[in-house]
């Protein structure tokens, strides 16, 4: 090795230790799961599966469980315990992928969500479930297969898991009508399946808190889908259905070009407080189940980018924690590396998606500082399950 090679790697160390140590300074104080439990709560975040190593936003890559570590009380599969993962035939479970997450997290000392035990979207079925013959007596067969779903995964993790989105997106968020599937047509209607799903795992798994899911959110365009969503928590609780939370995605968006997040955020407060106060009046729990911040709205440039995601999302948290009901919050994701956004709503620009709190390179956004905020700041929690 020449002298002038070997000066060339000392300055690209010393350039690296510098760059480390700025950004080391700049990263905010504090971790999520500490401002978290400043106010009685929880901090999660989706994790995946992946071959030992591979560079995804999975427990097997040493960079990403650092994350999960630092950050993280509670973990949930973005995929892997969804129908399409887990149940491969109408006779056949596969675990292969879910077992070792689900080992690598309770050996770690995190708590689990569960998502989920019935995605009410036929889009999400596995293609032998859309195509099922429920034969002779389709009711008895369309319950013999959901029962056996939820009793098979809710009893192979026990106490592992003490929390489950049982139902997840039931309603059609153009209509607020509850979305027809093979199994709904089978049992006589979707409101059978969903009660069934809750009774069900309400019986095999008495220690969980038993979760609605949705996607219902403050922006422009969701009026229907917040108002089928109150009409369907109005039917559970008139059925006595064993429902014990709405689950809020949570995947906050600006999708009109502005330069002010707070503006936007100010204007849309008063409708989504209005949508909160008949969810938790009507005795239900809240859990902010999949944050992340769609970006297209605001400019490509970093700077502003990042600022409006950071500005949009304090306002909203601000708002979701000055509610004792909410419990959990679970964030899709932590690095924008591996966010799902980049694949499902890609920016027009082609520039990548920056809607979670650490970078593509793992490092710490101005939304990690907005979060830890309103984190920290919160109403503390009341009314936890046992
Ligand atoms: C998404 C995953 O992140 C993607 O990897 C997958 O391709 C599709 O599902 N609402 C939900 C989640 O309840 O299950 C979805 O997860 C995101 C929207």
């Amino acid at each position: 090795m020449t002298m002038i090679d070997r000066r060339g790697i000392l300055a690209g160390s010393a350039a690296l230790l510098a760059a480390t140590t700025v950004r080391a300074a700049d990263a905010p104080a504090g971790t999520l799961k500490a401002a978290t439990a400043s106010k009685g709560r929880r901090f999660g975040s989706a994790f995946a599966w992946s071959p030992a190593g591979a560079d995804a936003g999975s427990f097997a890559n040493p960079a990403y469980a650092a994350l999960l570590r630092r950050d993280c009380d509670v973990l949930v599969p973005e995929n892997q315990m969804k129908w399409q993962a887990i149940r491969p035939a109408a006779d056949r479970f596969d675990f292969s992928r879910f077992d070792p997450m689900v080992e690598w997290a309770t050996t770690n000392g995190f708590a689990l969500r569960g998502h989920t035990l019935f995605w009410a979207y036929s889009r999400w079925f596995p293609a032998w479930l859309n195509n099922h013959d429920f034969g002779q007596r389709p009711a008895i067969e369309a319950a013999r297969i959901l029962d056996q779903h939820i009793d098979t995964v809710t009893k192979r993790y026990g106490r592992k898991i003490d929390s489950y989105d049982v139902v997840n997106e039931a309603v059609d968020p153009d209509t607020g009508n509850l979305r027809e599937t093979s199994l709904s047509r089978a049992m006589g209607g979707t409101a059978n399946v969903l009660d069934h799903a809750f009774r069900t795992a309400r019986a095999a798994a008495p220690h969980a808190e038993l979760v609605y899911n949705d996607y219902m959110s403050w922006e422009d365009g969701n009026a229907k889908h917040r108002a089928g969503v109150l009409a369907l928590l109005a039917d559970f609780r008139r059925r006595g259905t064993p429902v014990d939370a709405l689950g809020v995605q949570s995947h906050i968006g600006l999708f009109q070009p502005t330069t002010d997040a707070g503006v936007v955020a100010k204007r849309l407060e008063p409708e989504w407080r209005a949508f909160l106060d008949r969810v938790t009046a009507m005795g239900y729990r809240l859990v902010i189940t999949e944050f992340d911040v769609r970006d297209k709205g605001l400019p490509a440039a970093i700077g502003p980018r990042d600022r409006g995601v950071a500005d949009f999302a304090r306002a909203y948290l601000d708002i979701m924690l000055s509610y004792p009901q909410l419990g959990d919050v679970l964030a899709w994701g932590l690095s924008d590396r591996y966010s799902w956004l980049r694949g499902f709503e890609p920016r027009p620009d082609g520039e990548v998606t920056r809607g979670c709190p650490y970078d593509t390179d793992l490092k710490a956004k101005p939304l990690l500082a907005a979060m830890l905020a309103a984190l920290a700041g919160g109403v503390r929690q009341v009314g936890q399950a046992a």
